[in-house]
């Protein structure tokens, strides 16, 4: 990307609950994204309003994750697989990643930010690589995460693009699109479960990892809007509300925050993990909008 400043009437270099970030606007809309852990923390449409969610006790400072926005599980999911020192859903979230530039293309501003392997991650990932996000405002907000393997070796990631959704009331949603779709329950410690055709509706702490690439759709009447959430190149959606008790758990999370937020994650993960062989790429991306009903 050419214009690594960024032009002035699309992409402003700002400062905001003391961390650097941009504030990208187009087409009526406004998102903006920390250079820490190339983090989006919002994303507001002129006819929707704000689709996203982030805490009120959300923390902004370098080594924390901040709770909201879409932050990038990155390079593994969860706890590391064997060594359960390691941060939860990996490093890429926590590290401050390098704004590569703006443009506009057609009616979407397009931002670039990336991360590459350095003595500080490779201790914590023994692998060389150049993970870029690639950020399209507009009408709808695309979120492309690519990963290149700058290595010799091959390389094994998994990935979550963890996309909080702003709802009036978790609890009066209905998702659609997971119709027959294969998960595993993360609450129950069930697997290979199978999601019946009716939509999908909450009554409890969710945290399931369903095997789909299907677009899924969030209806929200009290909103009067419809969230689509559309992604390519993710096998996995993950959603999760921690309802009552776990949200009482997380110091970052407000008690009584949870009804407000749902996470509809595109992702690759588990056995749909992604396998980079050397000099190769590979782009997963959720696409987000809102419609009216
Ligand atoms: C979800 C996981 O994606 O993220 C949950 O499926 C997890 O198990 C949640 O609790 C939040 O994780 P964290 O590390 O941000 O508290």
């Amino acid at each position: 990307m050419q214009n690594s400043s960024g032009d002035a009437r699309h992409t402003e270099q700002i400062e905001a609950h003391g961390l650097k970030a941009l504030r990208l606007s187009a087409s009526g809309s406004e998102a903006l994204v920390y250079l820490h852990g190339a983090h989006l923390a919002s994303f507001r449409t002129s006819e929707h309003g704000e689709l996203l969610w982030t805490s009120e006790l959300a923390v902004y400072a370098p080594g924390k994750a901040i709770r909201g926005g879409v932050p990038l599980c990155f390079p593994w999911f969860g706890p590391h697989a064997t060594q359960s020192y390691l941060p939860a859903h990996g490093f890429a979230r926590t590290r401050e990643f390098r704004f590569e530039g703006s443009e506009m293309r057609g009616d979407n501003v397009v931002a670039e930010l990336s991360l590459s392997s350095s003595e500080d991650t490779l201790p914590l990932f023994p692998h060389s690589f150049t993970a870029r996000l690639r950020l399209t405002v507009g009408r709808e907000l695309s979120v492309a995460f690519e990963v290149e393997n700058t290595g010799v070796e091959p390389l094994d990631y998994e990935l979550a693009l963890h996309t909080y959704l702003g709802v009036s009331d978790v609890r009066h949603v209905e998702v659609s699109g997971l119709g027959d779709a294969v998960y595993d329950d993360k609450v129950s410690g069930e697997r290979a479960l199978t999601q019946g055709r009716e939509p999908l509706r909450f009554t409890g702490e969710t945290d399931r990892v369903y095997d789909s690439s299907a677009r899924v759709t969030v209806l929200d009447v009290a909103r009067k809007r419809r969230l689509v959430i559309d992604k390519t190149c993710s096998a996995t959606t993950v959603v999760w509300n921690p309802w009552i008790e776990k949200a009482k758990r997380m110091a970052d999370f407000g008690d009584d925050e949870w009804p407000g937020m749902l996470c509809i994650e595109a992702a690759n993960t588990g056995a749909r993990r992604i396998s980079l062989p050397p000099e190769s790429r590979h782009t997963t991306t959720t696409i987000i909008s809102a419609e009216t009903p």
